[in-house]
């Protein structure tokens, strides 16, 4: 696990009573965190917190007027936008960080090798951390996601980043519905990246639900591949999708692409190792290698 440093400016400072503390620059925030079902380790750090979040009595902050109604953070080398939403979200998931920097790294060293750009495509994009990670290391990328808030806002990021003119198309669109859509039009994509929500709606609210609909995404998507891929990434927050089943899932399908899987929980975590890491979520990693 990589601990992070103070450069950073995403850091857990401590978690517990299902609660975390994290400090994004500036501002130090406390919001619900379900798994972290043990004691804070360092009490005496909660009266640093600005303001916080809490879903008890619906969603509701507390002291939102002491944050900016927006502010910018470096995490992992790309610039983000932040603002309090009303849903508890910042507009970044941290937890993403060794993803944004492995994508980096397999889009840099594919490039070398290929000696030509390489395609990614980010699915359920949101505020485009990975598109830009992808661009950052000379990808053309494809970001789609069905909120044209998100997109908008993935596309300030893309500007604070000085990638406003990179190759990056920007679609608003339900995933399946754009999935099935490219493949008719014979699009394939070196790299795909997909962080299914357990829930979520598409453009014209249709309903998208992992339980569901996981073995579609996934068979839509690898008929987006060539016969060389570079890179397969899924990643999620349901907790019945844990990092081993990621991995069979992935195994399973590229089984024919050679190649293989990693599997990992996606961690929070401090620049000191004395913070416990908070898992949120899983990955499994797909790479020709
Ligand atoms: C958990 S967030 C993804 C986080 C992102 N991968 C990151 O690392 O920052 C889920 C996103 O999926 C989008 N979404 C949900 N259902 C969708 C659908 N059917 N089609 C396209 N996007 C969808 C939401 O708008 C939201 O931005």
């Amino acid at each position: 696990m990589k601990v992070h440093t103070a450069n950073d400016d995403y850091e857990l400072l401590d978690s517990g009573d299902e609660r975390k503390l994290e400090r994004f620059g500036d501002y130090v925030l406390e919001r619900p965190a379900g798994q972290a079902v043990w004691q804070p380790q360092a009490p005496e750090r909660w009266a640093r917190a600005d303001a916080a979040f809490d879903r008890k009595q619906g969603n509701r902050w507390l002291n939102r007027s002491r944050l900016p109604d927006h502010w910018v953070v470096n995490i992992a080398g790309i610039h983000f936008k932040l603002s309090g939403t009303d849903f508890g979200h910042l507009g970044v998931f941290p937890e993403q960080r060794e993803s944004w920097e492995w994508v980096r790294q397999e889009v840099a060293t594919a490039h070398k090798t290929r000696k030509k750009p390489i395609s990614v495509l980010n699915l359920f994009a949101y505020s485009g951390g990975t598109t830009l990670a992808a661009a950052q290391a000379g990808a053309e990328v494809c970001h789609l996601d069905a909120s044209k808030g998100m997109v908008d806002w993935a596309r300030e990021n893309a500007a604070l980043n000085k990638l406003a003119d990179a190759p990056i198309r920007w679609i608003v669109d339900d995933v399946l519905r754009f999935l099935v859509r490219e493949a008719r039009r014979g699009h394939t994509y070196d790299g795909i990246v997909l962080d299914p929500p357990s829930f979520g709606r598409g453009k014209k609210g249709e309903v998208f639900k992992i339980q569901r609909h996981l073995p579609e995404l996934l068979r839509l998507c690898y008929a987006l591949l060539p016969e060389r891929p570079v890179f397969l990434l899924l990643s999620c927050h349901t907790p019945e999708y844990s990092a081993g089943i990621l991995r069979n899932l992935l195994e399973q399908l590229m089984r024919e692409k050679g190649g293989r899987a990693v599997c990992g929980e996606m961690l929070l975590t401090g620049s000191s190792p004395a913070v416990m890491p908070l898992p949120n979520g899983s990955f499994a990693r797909w790479a020709q290698g």
